[in-house]
């Protein structure tokens, strides 16, 4: 549509001092993506070729912007921010098309059928300068220049100028300008500098146009589309907008939301038909939820792929891993660092994944940690079992194949193997590798005291014979029984 008669330049050089954050809100994230990209983005889909002027914190928003756009972008840099007009200025060199379509850096909700409307309505009136409004006759909502119309005029009325009635001049200007590149040449050297702010506007360019009897044209989209964002109050609403826009989506796509207000999706984030969402979950960029899954309340999900029908229980974080199709994970369990959960897997509460595999129809069902272990299919991890993978100076790897039986409150001792169809004996410290179809058992043999327990039921024995220290008592009693001072089995 645009023909290489097109380019783009995108502010995005400014202080961002009503965030009072001291990090440019260029960078903030609006339901998972930094706001600049959503620009950038728009304007790639539409294929125009982009300039973005940066300054404040400039390296950190041209990182962003790279590593999205693998070094697609050009930049130019506004050394002092001097305004929006300023920033114009300073990418004069690259003017290279007939029209030169200019948006600021902090309207992240703009559609491409706004861009192509504002470009359609601009070439077919001959217009030099034409720009987006929108309708909005709320005094308080923040600094929009609003657009005064007389019979043979037009000009944007700065927010910190405009003293009129918000209801009669309910139009605001958007932020977004498509001028033609000769207009801009001749007049963008006759900005000039407001005192009060110490700024060059891009708006006083509308003023100019209309002064020299020029075409200027408006184009007027919803106000949500168009919404700016200076304080950290509009960021909010902002992704408010955003994320009921994805929940809409989703719910037409059969997506089942209990309580769709207090669910965080990303942008990057899918869901199969027929899943439902719980109260308080997070979805989190880059996630794949499959068909019919079941994602219970105030779980929270990260760059992951759940497989269809998944039941994962509340309070529950995953992140970097895969979980198998039919799999039931948590309450409160933790799956993270690249784990690989297979198919008709469970896992339970406190129970703690990193950086494993588990095989098809395995389950660890409360209270485990498996870190660096490569567990088969059909294994049982007793309650209470752990992975002992760190010894303070390098990771070691646990293996469990297939069918083994792992009784409950075991430490695996990395690197150890445990071959396939075999035991452990609740309790064991295993330290060697348990060969197929083997039962280990690892833990101190237990002492039955025959007849102990009369010193202290019975108290004129006690009286005739003190007991002596329970230590003693114990080496005594062992020392008689076996004669020895082992006390390991
Ligand atoms: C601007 C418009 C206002 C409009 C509103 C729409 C001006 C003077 N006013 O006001 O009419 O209603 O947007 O949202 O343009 N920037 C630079 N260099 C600078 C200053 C700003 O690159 O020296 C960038 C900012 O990073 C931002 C964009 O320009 O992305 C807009 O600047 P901002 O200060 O937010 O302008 P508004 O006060 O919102
Ligand atoms: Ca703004």
């Amino acid at each position: 549509m645009f023909c290489n008669k097109v380019q783009a330049i995108i502010l995005a050089a400014g202080k961002s001092t009503r965030f009072n954050t001291g990090r440019t809100k260029l960078l903030e994230k609006i339901c998972g993506q930094e706001m600049i990209l959503y620009t950038t983005r728009l304007l790639e889909q539409l294929s125009i070729p982009i300039t973005v002027v940066v300054g404040y914190q400039k390296d950190a928003i041209q990182q962003v912007v790279n590593n999205h756009h693998h070094n697609a972008i050009n930049f130019v840099i506004q050394e002092e921010q001097y305004g929006t007009g300023h920033a114009l200025m300073c990418t004069e060199s690259v003017w290279d098309r007939e029209h030169i379509l200019i948006m600021n850096g902090d309207v992240p909700l703009v559609t491409t059928e706004i861009i192509e409307a504002l470009y359609e309505k601009h070439v077919q009136s001959h217009a030099e300068i034409s720009f987006v409004t929108a309708h909005n006759a709320d005094p308080a909502s923040g600094g929009y220049g609003r657009v005064v119309k007389t019979d043979n005029s037009i000009r944007i009325v700065e927010a910190r100028d405009f003293d009129g009635d918000t209801n009669e001049h309910c139009c605001i200007n958007a932020g977004i300008y498509i001028v033609r590149k000769q207009f801009l040449q001749q007049c963008i050297q006759t900005l000039q500098l407001h005192e009060s702010t110490r700024e060059f506007y891009i708006t006083d360019l509308i003023k100019a146009a209309s002064d020299q009897h020029k075409e200027v044209k408006t184009y007027s989209a919803p106000f949500d589309r168009v919404r700016g964002i200076n304080t950290l109050q509009e960021l909010w609403a902002a992704e408010q907008v955003k994320r009921s826009e994805l929940i809409k989506y989703w719910m037409e796509k059969g997506v089942h939301f209990s309580v769709a207000h207090n669910v965080h999706i990303d942008l990057n984030v899918t869901i199969g038909a027929g899943s439902y969402i719980g109260c308080g979950v997070h979805l989190l960029d880059g996630t794949s939820i499959g068909k019919n899954c079941r994602i219970h309340e105030y779980a929270s999900i990260e760059n992951s792929h759940i497989h269809d029908s998944c039941n994962i229980l509340p309070h529950t974080i995953i992140k970097d891993s895969h979980i198998g199709a039919h799999s039931l994970i948590g309450p409160y369990a933790h799956i993270r660092e690249y784990s690989h959960i297979g198919e008709q897997v469970t896992l339970g509460n406190f129970v703690e994944v990193k950086k494993s595999t588990i095989g098809k129809g395995s389950s660890a069902r409360h209270m485990c940690y498996l870190g660096d272990a490569i567990i088969g299919s059909n294994v049982n991890i007793g309650a209470g079992t752990i992975t002992c993978n760190y010894n303070g100076l390098s990771k070691h790897q646990t293996i469990i194949k297939d069918n083994a039986f792992i009784g409950a409150n075991n430490t695996l001792i990395a690197p150890v193997t445990i071959e396939r169809d075999s035991y452990t004996a609740a309790g064991s410290v295993i330290t060697e590798n348990v060969p197929a179809e083997a039962m280990a058992i690892a833990r101190a043999r237990q002492i039955n005291k025959e007849g102990y327990a009369h010193q202290f039921h019975d108290p004129k024995a006690h009286e005739a014979n003190p007991a002596p220290s329970m230590l003693n008592s114990f080496l005594g009693a062992f020392k008689q029984k076996n004669n020895s001072h082992d006390d390991t089995i």
